[in-house]
C-alpha cells in the first residue's frame, strides 16, 4: 500500500521551509531527509547517537525512534532530539502538521577537510564561543521587553540548553539603551553556560578569534573570522620558553627552584611568542595590528597550559603529579596579556581547553575529537609525536592515555641542521647505493634548502639502516656502502669542543652543508625509543597487539610529510603496517579551532577529557627495559 506524502515544516534562522516526504523519505533518519533538501546537519559521530551535533527541536507533531519504535510528541517544555535517531511517523499516525526547528548550531558548516598542516576529520557547525545576536526590543509585555525576556528569547532562538545569564554590566547597558528598538546581545561561552556580557547598539563588523596550539617547542596560531569560521591567516614560531629550557621537565623544575621563573615562562610564551604571532596573522589578514580579538581558544600539554595561565607547574614535576587545574578555564584577556596604553589587550577572552591528566594534556583531548578517534570504536591509537610524545588507546568506550618524554628532536630542535616542517625544510630523504646517491626533496619551490625536518630524519634513519650505512646502534658503517666516505665530513657541534662525523645530505645557501651528525642520530634514537616504548607498554596494558589495531592516527606537524613505511622501518611505530597509519597533522591546533568555532565541540572535549584513564609510564616496571631495547635500530632483513 502506498503511503500519502507527509508534510514537514522546517524552521531555520532564515525562515521556514515546507517539504513533502514520499514513502521512501518517510523511512529515513531526519538527518538524511535534511541532507537531501540541502540542510545537512553536524553529524559528527557518523549518525551513531554519540554526539549532540544533530539536535533539533520538535515544535509540532510526532516522531518515531528508528530503533525501538517509541513515538514522541511535541509539547511543553520544548523537546530536543537527535535527528539521526528519529524519522517521521506514518501518515495515519501523523497530525496534519509536523514542524521542527533546526538551530544554527546544528547546521553543518564544513565537511571534514585537509588544510595546510592540520586536518579536521569530523564535521562541525559554526556556533562560536563568542557571538552577537540582534534582539528587537518590543513594547512592554512582549518577550524581549526586559533583559531577562531577551535572554529567554535567545535561549529559544539559538536552541541553548539553559537561559544565558545576563551580567550586571549587560543589564546596565540594557537600561541605558531604553528607547533603542534593536540591540546586539553579546554572548560568551563560560564554564557554567552562556552569558550575555553586553547589549550593544552596533555590531562588531568583523568579529575575530584565534586558535592556538602551544607546543613545548613550537606555537601555531590561526586567525579566524568568527562569523564565518574562515581561517584568515596562520603563523608559527618556536616557543620562546626554549630559550629558558628545552623540555617540559626542566621548565617545571626551574619553576620549582625559583618561583620568579613562572612569570618569566608566562611572559616568554604570551608576550614573546603568542602576541607577535597574533600580530603577524593580523598583518597577513590586513587587519589593524591593535585589534583586540573577541575569543582565543588554546590547547597545549598540561604544563604549557599552566605556564600560559601563569600557574605554578611544579606539582607536575614529582609523584603524584598534581596539577593546579585540569578543567576548562575561561580567562579574561587582560589578565593573561599585557594591556596596551589604549586599554585594550590582544584578546578579550581566552578559553583554555581541558586536560585529561597531568601528562595527557588538552592538546591530546583536542586531538581525540579532531582526528575522529572519539567516534572510532577501535581498537585504535592516536599518537602525537611532539616533545612530549602522547598516546591514546581507544576501544569502544575505553580511552587509555600516557605520555613519554620524547624530546624535541622530531620537531627539529637540538640537531645540527634541524628545523620545523616549513618552506625550505628537506622533508624526504632517499638513499641509493652502488655508488651512494642521496636524493632529497624539500618543502616549497623557491630558495635553498635550509635544514631538515622530522620526516627527513625518519627517512634517514630507515634508509641508512636499510642500506647498512648505519649499524643498529646508529654509528656510521662506512665500509658497508661504497663511496659513503665521500659524503662524510668532520663536524663540530655547537657548544662542543669534540669533533663528530656527519653525513652531508645536501647543500644550502652559500654552499652550507646540510648534515646528519652521529650525535644527531643518538638523540633521534633516544626520542624514537621513548615513543616506541610508550606505544608498546600502552598496548600491553590494553592487551592488544599491533596487528589488532585498526587505525593509528598519527598527529604532529611532521606526520603530514612522513612516509609511514619508514617510521615503521626505523622502529618509531613498532610492528605496524603502512595501511594502519592515518596521518592527521596538528590535531591540537585542529581541536582548538573546532572548539573556537563550534561550542558543541568544546562541550564534547570537556566531556571526553573526563573519560580518559591514564597510565604513568615512569611508574611502570617494564617501561625502562622496553625503552632500552628500543634504543637500537631494527635488524635489516636479508632481501
Ligand atoms: S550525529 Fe546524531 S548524535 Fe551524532
Amino acid at each position: 500500500m502506498n503511503h500519502p506524502p507527509v508534510s514537514l515544516q522546517i524552521e531555520i534562522t532564515t525562515g521556514t521551509r515546507t517539504v513533502l516526504l514520499d514513502q521512501t523519505q518517510q523511512m529515513l533518519p531526519l538527518t538524511e531527509v535534511l541532507r537531501h533538501i540541502g540542510l545537512p546537519l553536524n553529524t559528527r559521530c557518523g549518525q551513531r547517537g554519540k554526539c549532540d551535533g544533530c539536535l533539533i527541536d520538535l515544535l509540532r507533531g510526532k516522531l518515531i525512534h528508528l530503533v525501538d519504535g517509541e513515538i514522541i510528541n511535541a509539547g511543553n517544555p520544548l523537546l530536543s532530539v537527535r535527528a539521526c535517531e528519529y524519522r517521521v511517523t506514518d501518515p495515519q499516525n501523523s497530525p496534519p502538521e509536523l514542524r521542527i526547528c533546526v538551530p544554527a548550531r546544528s547546521l553543518l558548516a564544513y565537511e571534514p577537510q585537509v588544510l595546510k598542516d592540520y586536518r579536521i576529520s569530523v564535521p562541525f557547525s559554526i556556533f562560536p564561543l563568542w557571538q552577537q545576536i540582534p534582539v528587537q526590543r518590543q513594547e512592554p509585555d512582549e518577550h524581549s521587553a526586559t533583559a531577562d525576556g531577551a535572554a529567554h528569547y535567545l535561549k529559544q532562538s539559538l536552541g541553548l540548553r539553559s537561559t544565558p545569564i545576563v551580567t550586571p554590566a549587560a543589564l546596565q547597558q540594557w537600561k541605558q539603551n531604553r528607547g533603542v528598538s534593536k540591540v546586539w546581545a553579546v554572548l560568551q561561552y563560560q564554564p557554567s553556560g552562556w552569558s550575555i556580557t553586553a547589549f550593544e547598539q552596533e555590531p562588531v563588523r568583523q568579529p575575530l578569534g584565534a586558535a592556538i596550539d602551544i607546543g613545548t617547542t613550537t606555537v601555531v596560531a590561526l586567525l579566524v573570522d568568527l562569523s564565518t569560521g574562515q581561517v584568515l591567516a596562520q603563523a608559527a614560531n618556536f616557543n620562546g620558553q626554549i630559550n629558558l629550557a628545552d623540555d617540559v621537565v626542566t621548565r617545571i623544575s626551574l619553576c620549582g627552584q625559583d618561583p620568579t621563573m613562572i612569570a618569566r615562562m608566562h611572559e616568554a610564551v604570551c608576550e614573546d611568542t603568542i602576541v607577535p604571532l597574533l600580530r603577524e596573522t593580523l598583518e597577513i589578514a590586513r587587519v589593524p595590528a591593535d585589534t583586540s580579538l573577541q575569543a582565543v581558544a588554546v590547547a597545549g600539554n598540561t604544563t604549557m597550559q599552566h605556564l600560559f595561565a601563569g600557574a605554578d607547574p611544579s606539582g607536575l614535576g614529582t609523584v603524584p603529579f598534581t596539577p593546579k587545574f585540569l578543567e576548562y578555564l575561561h580567562l579574561n584577556g587582560p589578565r593573561v596579556f599585557t594591556v596596551a596604553k589604549n586599554g585594550s589587550a590582544p584578546a578579550q577572552a581566552v578559553h583554555l581547553l581541558p586536560s585529561p591528566a597531568a601528562y595527557v594534556g588538552a592538546d591530546l583531548a583536542a586531538g581525540i575529537l579532531a582526528s575522529g578517534l572519539i567516534y572510532d570504536d577501535g581498537p585504535s591509537l592516536l599518537i602525537d609525536i611532539g616533545t612530549n610524545g602522547e598516546i591514546i588507546f581507544k576501544k569502544q568506550d575505553l580511552l587509555l592515555g600516557c605520555a613519554t618524554a620524547a624530546g624535541p628532536a622530531f620537531e627539529g630542535a637540538g640537531l645540527a641542521c634541524g628545523m620545523r616542517a616549513g618552506d625550505g625544510a628537506i622533508a624526504y630523504v632517499h638513499l641509493k647505493t652502488d655508488p651512494l646517491q642521496i636524493q632529497t626533496r624539500r618543502i616549497g619551490e623557491n630558495g635553498y634548502a635550509a635544514g631538515l625536518c622530522g620526516s627527513a630524519y625518519v627517512d634517514f634513519l630507515a634508509e641508512a639502516r636499510r642500506t647498512g650505512l648505519i649499524d643498529t646502534m646508529g654509528r656510521f658503517d662506512l665500509q658497508a656502502v661504497p663511496d659513503a666516505q665521500a659524503h662524510i665530513i668532520a663536524w663540530r657541534p655547537r657548544r662542543s669542543s669534540v669533533e663528530d662525523r656527519a653525513m652531508v645530505l645536501a647543500y644550502g645557501q652559500a654552499k652550507r652543508p646540510i648534515v646528519v651528525a652521529e650525535a644527531d642520530i643518538a638523540v633521534l634514537l633516544s626520542s624514537k625509543a621513548a615513543i616506541a616504548a610508550g606505544i608498546m607498554i600502552l598496548m600491553k596494558r590494553a592487551e592488544v597487539t599491533p596487528a589488532q589495531i585498526k587505525r593509528v592516527y598519527l598527529a604532529g606537524g611532521f606526520g603530514t610529510y612522513m612516509i609511514a613505511a619508514n617510521a615503521i622501518a626505523c622502529g618509531l611505530l613498532p610492528g605496524f603496517t603502512p595501511e594502519q597509519i592515518v596521518p592527521v597533522g596538528n590535531t591540537s591546533l585542529a581541536g582548538a579551532y573546532l572548539s573556537l568555532v563550534d561550542a558543541s565541540a568544546m562541550d564534547e572535549i570537556r566531556r571526553l577529557a573526563r573519560c580518559v584513564q591514564t597510565l604513568e609510564l615512569n611508574l611502570d616496571p617494564e617501561f625502562e627495559t622496553t625503552y632500552i631495547d628500543q634504543l637500537a635500530l631494527p635488524e635489516v632483513r636479508p632481501t
